[in-house]
């Protein structure tokens, strides 16, 4: 564990009194849900994530783009929350002043004990019109899609009748402002951040770090590739979410 986590970590965390935790597709990896930058397979292999995640892609082909959410959320709703899930809520009940802010569109946080993450970029859960924004209800019971996936029209509306589209926020849409607004205040106010599993590519999600850094918090990377974000990092922890962060949990407080 010594190897894992230096003290210098642990101290942070155990003398954090306001911890935002800023999570990416990397800490739901060990449960079996594939990062943005993993190949495809299946129906999907000819794609890359990014090329079905648009307006435009909806646009051209809504059977494609919504076949491919009905996989991915049939997909979340399998898998389990992971340690590292398990971690970030454990953190959370420590330390009362404590922020999960997700790029995540999954709800494994939800599930692995955080009481109200922050969706940065949507959930998977919860659809809407793409022309009038009404709510649309989940199709009934868990989403049933076969292993190499499948296209599938997505509901009309009930109030419109125009396609029902996921609710996550694709490239080049602007980001729930309320969410995004929350975040910015938390990184703002916080003494420490922990950025997991993240590429820190993606903006505006990627300057949350940034923000908390620039406030004068300390910043705490566990990732097991370099990011963009490792200058920004007081520490480094290269390694996977599962095991670092309870690593890190343990080393604080045991
Ligand atoms: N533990 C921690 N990090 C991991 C693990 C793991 N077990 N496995 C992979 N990673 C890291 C990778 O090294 C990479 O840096 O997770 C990161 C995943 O990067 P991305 O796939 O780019 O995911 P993310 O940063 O969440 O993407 C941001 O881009 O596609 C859009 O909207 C989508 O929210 C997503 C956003």
């Amino acid at each position: 564990m010594g190897d894992l986590v230096p003290s210098e970590a642990a101290t942070l965390l155990r003398q954090a009194r306001r911890v935002v935790i800023f999570t990416g597709a990397g800490i739901s990896a060990e449960s079996g849900v594939p990062t943005f930058r993993d190949a495809l397979t299946g129906l999907w292999e000819r794609f890359d994530a990014a090329a079905l995640a648009t307006p435009e892609a909806f646009q051209d082909d809504p059977a494609l783009v919504w076949g491919w959410y009905e996989w991915r959320r049939g997909l979340a709703q399998r898998v389990r929350p992971n340690a590292g899930h398990e971690a970030v809520a454990a953190i959370e009940a420590r330390v009362p002043g404590s922020v999960v802010v997700t790029q995540n569109v999954d709800d494994l946080h939800e599930r692995a004990g955080s009481p109200a993450p922050l969706h940065l970029h949507g959930s998977l859960f919860t659809p809407r019109c793409s022309a009038c924004a009404h709510p649309a209800p989940l199709p009934d019971g868990p989403a049933d899609e076969p292993a190499d996936g499948r296209r599938a029209t997505p509901p009309g509306c009930a109030r419109c009748s125009a396609p029902v589209r996921p609710g996550v926020v694709w490239f080049g849409e602007a980001l729930p402002e309320a969410v995004f607004e929350s975040a910015v205040e938390a990184a703002s106010s916080c003494d420490l951040l922990l950025t997991v599993g993240t590429s820190g590519l993606v903006y505006p999600a990627a300057e949350i770090p940034q923000v908390a850094a620039r406030f004068g918090a300390a910043v705490i990377q566990v990732n097991p590739q370099e990011t963009p974000l490792d200058p920004v990092a007081d520490v480094n922890l290269r390694g996977p979410a599962a095991r670092v962060l309870p690593a890190l949990v343990e080393a604080a407080w045991h």
